[in-house]
């Protein structure tokens, strides 16, 4: 078995990133800018968006947080996406979700412009990965494709097994391995909570896509001997044993799945570390236009 190490994928992939903004900086020119808009004081939410800045900041990108309070309207908010929409020195901008009930999050998404939404959430931008035109992917999707081509997985002719169907993992990912690339070229099943014989479908599984949000759902008698396990799942678990007091786990019980699989990735450390560097790579795409060329 050999762990798919996001970590260490991710590290390699901001020194890429870093060694590339640098020398945009060292040729006297602007760095490329990610904004946040974050709406209200949710927790996780304030610590995803402070990740993201601090690792833009990090590898020498100029990053800002508009935070707009809890009870900021929906035209309000609107407005301010309308101004970063026409700002020339925003290259991307993400308004992290959730946001407060009285927000119509759709009606957000779509007001962002395709060619600045770095998040790959428009439906512009889903359209276009599902006919195959350079868009901006999804984090997740973005990440597991990345770790898939770094380690040299093979996925052409395979039985891809996606676990979930949700916009912004299941949804893409089945396209994404169904479509001409390498990684690609994949026949795919996608699984849902109404699917009948599922174990006996991830059975069969040459590659199995784990975003169905349960905790250790994915057990070693549903896995065929080789199979290849991405885990997108992150559920928090009480703990004595790590200082935090938590423990992550993911969609797959790993101690036992790990056993019969080719390769797998961990939770934390597989998946997860990918995804920020998910974004900062379209946000890097954005700024030098390569998605959107008119
Ligand atoms: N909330 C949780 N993950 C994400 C993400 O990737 N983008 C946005 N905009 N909100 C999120």
């Amino acid at each position: 078995m050999q762990l798919i190490d996001g970590k260490s994928t991710a590290n390699k992939i901001k020194e890429e990133l870093k060694e590339e903004v640098a020398a945009i900086v060292d040729n006297d020119q602007r760095a490329p800018h990610l904004v946040a808009v974050l709406v209200g004081d949710d927790p996780a939410s304030e610590t995803y968006v402070g990740s993201k800045e601090k690792n833009a900041k990090k590898l020498g990108f100029t990053s800002s947080v508009y935070r707009l309070d809890a009870d900021t309207t929906e035209e309000e908010l609107l407005k301010t996406v309308d101004f970063l929409n026409n700002d020339p020195e925003v290259d991307g901008f993400i308004v992290q979700l959730p946001l407060p009930e009285h927000i119509n999050a759709d009606k957000v998404t779509q007001a962002i412009d395709p060619k600045k939404d770095v998040d790959g959430f428009h439906p512009v931008n889903l359209g276009r990965m599902m006919i195959g035109l350079p868009a901006y992917l999804p984090a997740t999707p973005n990440g597991i494709m990345e770790l898939l081509k770094r380690y040299d997985i093979e996925t052409e002719g395979k039985h891809c097994v996606v676990l979930g169907r949700s916009n912004i993992v299941g949804t893409p990912m089945n396209i994404l391995m169904s479509r001409k690339t390498k990684p690609g070229n994949a026949t795919v099943t996608m699984c849902h909570s109404r699917t009948q014989n599922l174990k006996g479908i991830v059975k069969s599984a040459d590659i199995i896509i784990a975003a169905i949000g349960k905790k250790e759902f994915v057990t070693a008698d549903m896995v065929k001997e080789g199979a290849v396990v991405i885990d997108v799942g992150i559920h928090r678990e009480k703990s004595d044993k790590t200082k935090s007091g938590w423990k992550l786990k993911g969609d797959v019980a790993f101690d036992e799945v790990s056993k019969k699989a080719s390769y797998i990735s961990p939770v934390p450390g597989g998946v997860g570390p990918m995804t920020i560097v998910s974004l900062l790579m379209n946000t890097l795409k954005a700024y030098k236009k390569e998605v959107y060329t008119d």
